[in-house]
């Protein structure tokens, strides 16, 4: 079958290429997927670059979400049930940029039929880390203001519809200032552009003098650490990302006095802790707010797995607009 590989971490646009390998075989408790499509999202890029918390042995084929048709069954009673099933490819290993993907059967979930092709392949990481952070972790009450950063990403504006549907305000925080009217015609609240002075005095001449009580961030350096500094006593910052590659910096002094809370988030680790049956109701949440229009993914281009270079320079371009996904069959 035909796969995206990389043989050394790297530069995605310099180290990615298409190869001819094994097709995957399922054994017990797993089955195999031909593979429809699959999103480029930023930690597939951190994995190539050798930048993401968890490392595959090399070479390796990234990819850690998609869509497609279970095709084979290993051993075991889930497998049998979801074959020939359209079904979310959720891989906590990666390996779904390539013709056919072997993963656990629990993780294959059947698809409803009313929900695209596009919008399956980006089913779970962002709407599931959207709704783990909102509504579990940091309970974002109803008319309460949730700060977040990089939010004209895809997850941001997923929490800015979120936003609309429980009640809760968004203060959105955009390094460019086009992004501005964009998103306050999307439901924002509120939208302040990092260039236009200190984050921390821009939220408050919004929310009060006191501060934010929740914020999210997946910028880190001085993005994040102003996000910190934007919080109430006894708020929390849940940090998701590293995507200005740079460290937080943290005065003890805010968070001795006032007991402010810094805190990482990653999905895999979050999946791992939840039962069954919450992890089943996460999926309900999911379904329910797609057909609600409310956790969808804005889809930017779909490139043919051959273009897989140019897929990934798109992925990172500035002001990219939507998701870019690659089509691995039809
Ligand atoms: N921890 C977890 O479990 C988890 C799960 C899901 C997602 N995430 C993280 O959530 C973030 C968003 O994901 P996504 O799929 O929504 O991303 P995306 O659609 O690719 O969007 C990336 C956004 O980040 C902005 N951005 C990139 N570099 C930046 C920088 N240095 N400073 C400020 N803004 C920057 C871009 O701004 P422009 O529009 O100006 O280009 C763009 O709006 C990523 O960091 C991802 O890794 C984490």
């Amino acid at each position: 079958m035909r796969a995206a590989v990389f043989e050394r971490f790297g530069e995605p646009t310099e180290v990615l290429g298409v190869r001819d390998v094994a097709e995957p075989r399922p054994g017990p408790g797993q089955v195999r997927v031909r593979m429809i499509l699959s999103p480029v999202n930023p930690s597939d890029l951190l994995v190539v670059r050798g930048r993401y918390g968890v490392l595959p042995t090399l070479p390796a084929t990234p990819g850690f979400e998609g869509v497609g048709v279970v095709d084979e069954a290993g051993p075991g009673i889930l497998g049998r049930w979801v074959l020939g099933k359209r079904v979310t490819v959720i891989n906590n290993t990666g390996g779904n940029w390539a013709e056919y993907a072997v993963i656990p059967a629990r993780q294959a979930r059947p698809v409803p039929s009313d929900i695209p092709d596009d919008q399956a392949a980006a089913y779970f990481v962002n709407p599931a880390t959207v709704l783990a952070m909102a509504r579990h972790v940091l309970k974002v009450r109803k008319g309460e203001w949730l700060l977040q950063s990089a939010a004209g990403s895809t997850l941001g504006r997923m929490m800015i519809r979120l936003g609309r549907h429980d009640g809760f305000k968004t203060l959105n925080v955009v390094r460019r200032r086009e992004a501005v009217d964009e998103l306050k015609a999307l439901g924002a609240d509120a939208v302040i552009c990092a260039e236009d002075g200190p984050i921390e005095d821009q939220v408050r001449k919004i929310v009060g003098s006191e501060g934010v009580r929740s914020a999210i961030d997946p910028v880190g350096g001085e993005t994040g650490t102003a996000l910190f500094r934007s919080l109430a006593p006894e708020g929390r910052l849940i940090v998701f990302g590293s995507l200005s590659e740079q460290p937080l910096q943290i005065e003890s002094r805010l968070m001795i006095a006032g007991d402010r809370r810094v805190q990482g988030f990653w999905l895999g680790h979050y999946m791992r802790q939840l039962s069954i049956p919450a992890a089943l109701r996460l999926f309900g949440e999911i379904t329910a707010m797609m057909r609600k229009k409310v956790l969808t993914s804005e889809i930017g281009r779909v490139y043919p797995l051959d273009e897989i270079t140019e897929a990934a320079r798109h992925a990172d371009t500035v002001a990219r607009h939507g998701k870019v996904l690659l089509r691995l069959s039809d």
